[in-house]
């Protein structure tokens, strides 16, 4: 890992109830991606390189300080997921025929498909000696979980590829399993490890969950109405790949049926990215960006309300202050999830 992350100011300023344990976590990264074999260094560091916002460890370690207290175990599981997260990008960027990722050429552009396939599965078998390292079953159930269901999101989306009459629940389903997985596993084991059980360890899962499909709602939307300048990532994918999304969906359910003839039939006949800006302008004059909007944020004022609920149950300990603190970050990092533009 040549370089380390120039995340956004602003992140930087969220996770710093926590900023030791993202460096403790970052150390153990580099450590394990490039302590192991050199021979394949060059894939990790450029896989790793510039790091992306590193949300699924914040929210591990930010939800084990929350329910109490942060050791070594989370430092394993949020390093692991970041890897998972990583290698699962690297395999989506075959899927996509995406160019750019993290401001760098993606692995199958630099080099080819078969390299990325197999630095993926790098990526996402060395997470798993990591989640050994924690010598707890439950954890490496829940992680063996969330890989199926994120690969089972994506294989859903693949198989409805030039679906145009995709329904909002099919959509849930999919973001469901792609994204919204790797959130509930990273808030379930900060939690876990914190020491929740019952239904405060359900209630820190669902946060993840609704935020997590809050996620990619934004994410969707950015693909269509984003600056790649600002993502760092090659944008417009969805609908060059036919990949029907919220803004997508709502736009046709509510066009009329001469519009809806015209967009299916462009639609059907493939689009180029040239064609994204004319899409984005559509989409956002027929108020369907906006009310995809509506969705991520109706979805983080529910992640909102179980963060609420979750600090007034939650037990008075000498740890209270360095909880409220962690809490304070989960919802300001709830509310950047809608906000972000990157
Ligand atoms: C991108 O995730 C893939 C999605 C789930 C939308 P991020 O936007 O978290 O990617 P990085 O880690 O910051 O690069
Ligand atoms: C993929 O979703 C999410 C994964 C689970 C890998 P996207 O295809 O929308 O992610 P980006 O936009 O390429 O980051
Ligand atoms: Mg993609
Ligand atoms: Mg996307």
């Amino acid at each position: 890992m040549s370089e380390t992350t120039p995340r956004a100011a602003g992140l930087d300023f969220l996770y710093r109830p926590i900023t030791v344990e993202m460096e403790a976590t970052t150390a153990l990264l580099k450590e394990r991606l490039f302590g192991l074999d050199p021979a394949f260094s060059e894939y990790l560091d450029h896989s790793f390189r510039l790091g992306g916002k590193r949300l699924r460890p914040a929210l591990t370690l930010l939800c084990g300080k929350a329910a109490g207290a942060v050791d070594r175990r989370h430092y394993l599981c949020a390093a692991a997921l970041e890897m998972i997260h990583t290698g699962s990008l690297v395999h989506d960027d075959i899927l996509d025929g995406a160019r750019f990722r993290r401001r760098l050429e993606t692995v199958n552009a630099r080099w080819d498909s078969q390299r990325a396939v197999l630095v993926g599965d790098l990526l996402i078998t060395r997470a798993f000696d990591l989640i050994c390292e924690c010598e707890d079953l439950a954890l490496f159930r829940k992680t063996a979980e969330c890989c199926r269901a994120t690969v089972e999101g994506e294989l859903l989306q693949v198989d409805s590829i030039g679906n145009f009459a995709l329904t909002t629940a099919d959509y849930r389903k999919i973001v469901g399993g792609k994204t919204a997985a790797l959130l509930e596993c990273a808030t379930h084991m900060g939690a876990y490890l914190g020491g929740a059980r019952g239904e405060s360890l359900a209630a820190f899962e669902r946060f993840g969950a609704a935020l997590g499909i809050a996620f990619q709602i934004v994410d969707d939307i950015l693909d269509l109405v984003g600056d790649e300048a600002k993502t760092g990532k090659t944008l417009g994918t969805d609908l060059v790949n036919k990949k029907e999304t919220l803004p997508l969906i709502l736009y046709l359910q509510n066009a009329s049926e001469a519009e809806r003839t015209a967009t299916l039939s462009r639609l059907e006949a493939g689009v180029s990215l040239d064609e994204r800006a004319e899409f984005a302008a559509m989409l956002t004059a027929s108020g369907a960006v906006d009310a995809a909007r509506a969705e991520a944020d109706a979805l983080v004022d529910e992640a909102l309300s179980i963060v609420a609920n979750l600090r007034e149950t939650g037990e008075k300990t000498a740890r209270s202050e360095e909880s409220a603190q962690a809490f304070d970050a989960l919802e300001a990092l709830a509310r950047f999830v809608v906000k972000r533009d990157k």
